[in-house]
C-alpha cells in the first residue's frame, strides 16, 4: 500500500512519532506548516472554533497514493487550524484509505481523530484506524509499541 504521512507538529512530539511510523511502513512524508505562528491562546481558541490557517505548500494531491495518514497534536481537544486547512486542500482522495494519529499532553478525551475521520469520509475516503498517544505513553516510552501495532495495519495489504 503506497502511503503518504502528512504531519503537523508544533513542538516535535508528533514529528518523532510520525517519523518512527514512516520508518516502519516506508511511507512518503509531507510536513504541514502554517504560514504564521500564533500565540498559545490563539492556537487553542482557533482550534476550538475549528478555524483554518493558511499553510505552506506541501503534498495535498494524493492521486499517487493508496492511503493517507494524518498526524497532528491535539489542541483544545481538537485538530490544529493548519490541519483543518490541509484537510480542505486535499485532492484526488475519493476511494482511498486513510487514518489518523494524534499526540496529546493529557490522557483524557479528544475529538481531533473524529474531526479528521469526518472530514476525510466526507470526501469519499475509507477510514481505517485512529491512534491516540497520550502524555503518559509518551513519557513511559509505550508509544513505540503503540506505533508498532498501528504500523501493522498498513503493512499487511
Ligand atoms: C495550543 C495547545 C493546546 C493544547 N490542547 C491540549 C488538549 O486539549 N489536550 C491535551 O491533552 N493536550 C493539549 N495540548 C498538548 C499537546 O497536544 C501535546 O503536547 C502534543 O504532544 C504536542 O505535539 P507536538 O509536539 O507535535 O506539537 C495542547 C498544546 C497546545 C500548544
Amino acid at each position: 500500500m503506497k502511503t503518504l504521512i502528512a504531519c503537523y507538529s508544533y513542538s516535535g512530539n508528533t514529528l518523532t512519532v510520525a517519523q518512527k511510523l514512516q520508518e516502519m511502513i516506508n511511507a512518503d512524508f509531507t510536513r504541514v506548516e502554517p504560514v504564521k505562528d500564533r500565540w498559545y491562546v490563539i492556537k487553542a481558541v482557533h482550534a476550538y472554533m475549528e478555524k483554518k490557517w493558511p499553510i505552506k505548500p506541501c503534498t495535498t494531491d494524493i492521486d499517487d497514493y493508496d492511503c493517507l495518514i494524518v498526524c497532528c497534536p491535539v489542541w483544545a481537544s481538537r485538530t490544529p487550524s493548519g490541519v483543518n486547512q490541509y484537510l480542505e486542500e486535499l485532492e484526488n482522495v475519493s476511494g482511498k484509505k486513510c487514518a489518523a494519529l494524534v499526540t496529546m499532553g493529557g490522557d483524557g478525551s479528544q475529538i481531533a481523530t473524529t474531526q479528521i475521520m469526518n472530514a476525510l469520509e466526507a470526501e469519499g475516503m475509507e477510514f481505517m484506524e485512529s491512534l491516540i498517544i497520550g502524555g503518559s505513553a509518551q513519557k513511559s516510552g509505550e508509544w513505540e509499541n503503540m506505533v508498532q501495532d498501528f504500523a501493522g495495519k498498513f503493512m499487511d495489504e
